[in-house]
């Protein structure tokens, strides 16, 4: 059998099937080289920098450039990420990538398996926009606990520049470009990092955000046809997709600490999907976080996606807000309509 037979009843690693937990040990991020603020933007769109900065906390964005692709920028939050865990590439067993704008439709994990050189890993996509991140750090979770894996790479990259109308300014200064990865291990079950998790869709909201297919049709022969390939922009209801978010984070966060018995003042760091400042401190005020422990980095790279939640986390680690032992609250809520909380336990390497 090979190592990525998965078998609940033989675990791939001697010795893991007593492991019953998953281990947050590492992370990593990477961003596009260029940068574009507010005021850039206003030379294109009809908006300024108080505007955008008043209503969203953004400031800047990334977007990639020539060469920088999901490919690259996972490879490189990848590459970070198991370098602090101090793991080699050859080690993993599965690469995980959240992303809603792939290099191939056919998946853009396998790239990343190859560039890295994780000959071993079984490497795939999971789709759901920006929650996918926490989806598939969830999911990943389930075969570290089930015993099938010992250690495994969950990245979150998206480049949602690609998928903007650069001429619509209620979308196109809401978005930016970003990686960010997170080295999960298989650990005693009362070690376990995904402390609680709770996962959510409602499809029948699906058209208040939506990437989708165009409806353009070839004859073939006859009167058939067949669909052509291509995507429209991101479509938007602002208002609606606010609306959502303040009320089903709140709702998703009470629900786990009601499941563990946790105070709120027991969190160390509220660490949502990047969005809108305004939700995260709506949601910070629902549970009196104090703002001081709500992570944001809005102000520099915008909604990244299925990124936001592994590039700040990465970010605050690494400047030592996040220590191990910290237990973080996080959120991840966007388009399906999805969205989903889960209480995590840190226990990366401290910052040097
Ligand atoms: N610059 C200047 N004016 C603008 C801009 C802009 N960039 N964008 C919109 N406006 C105008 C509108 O045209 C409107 O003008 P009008 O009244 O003359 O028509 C006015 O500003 C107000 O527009 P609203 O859409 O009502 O603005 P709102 O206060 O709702 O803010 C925003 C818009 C920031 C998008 C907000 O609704 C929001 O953050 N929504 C949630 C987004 C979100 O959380 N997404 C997460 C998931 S993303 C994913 O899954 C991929």
């Amino acid at each position: 059998m090979s190592a990525n037979t998965l078998s609940a009843a033989t675990p791939a690693h001697r010795g893991a099937s007593h492991l019953r937990g998953a281990a947050l040990v590492g992370c990593g991020s990477a961003v596009p080289a260029t940068s574009l603020s507010n005021s850039d933007l206003s030379a294109r769109v009809e908006t300024s920098d108080d505007w955008i900065r008043s209503r969203t906390g953004i400031g800047a964005r990334r977007v990639a450039g020539p060469g920088e692709t999901i490919t690259t920028l996972a490879a490189e939050a990848a590459r970070a990420a198991l370098a602090h865990a101090g793991w080699e590439a050859q080690e993993l067993d599965l690469i995980l990538l959240a992303t809603s704008s792939p290099d191939d439709l056919f998946g853009t994990a396998p790239r990343v398996q190859a560039a890295i050189g994780a000959s071993r890993a079984v490497a795939f996509d999971l789709t759901a926009a920006c929650s996918g991140f926490l989806f598939a750090l969830i999911t990943a979770a389930q075969y570290l606990r089930n015993g099938s894996f010992t250690k495994v790479l969950v990245i979150g990259a998206d480049q949602l520049s690609r998928w903007l109308d650069w001429d619509d300014r209620r979308t196109c200064v809401l978005f930016g470009d970003g990686a960010g990865a997170v080295a999960l291990e298989a650990c005693e079950a009362d070690e376990d990092g995904l402390v609680a998790f709770r996962m959510r869709s409602d499809g029948s909201r699906n058209a208040c955000l939506t990437l989708a297919q165009t409806e353009h049709h070839r004859p073939l022969v006859g009167d058939t046809s067949a669909q052509i390939g291509g995507f429209a922009t991101i479509h938007m209801n602002g208002q609606e997709v606010y609306k959502f978010a303040v009320r089903e984070v709140p709702a998703v966060l009470a629900e786990l600490l009601a499941s563990t018995g946790l105070e709120a003042s027991a969190l160390d760091w509220l660490l949502l999907h990047q969005a809108n400042q305004r939700i995260l401190d709506a949601v910070a005020d629902r549970f009196a976080v104090p703002h001081e422990r709500v992570l944001s980095n809005l102000a520099h790279y915008g909604n990244t996606s299925a990124a936001t939640i592994p590039l700040m986390l990465d970010e605050a680690v690494r400047d030592g807000r996040i220590q191990s032992g910290h237990l973080i609250a996080s959120s991840g809520f966007g388009a399906g309509l999805s969205w989903g909380g889960a209480l995590l336990r840190w226990r990366g390497p401290q910052a040097s």
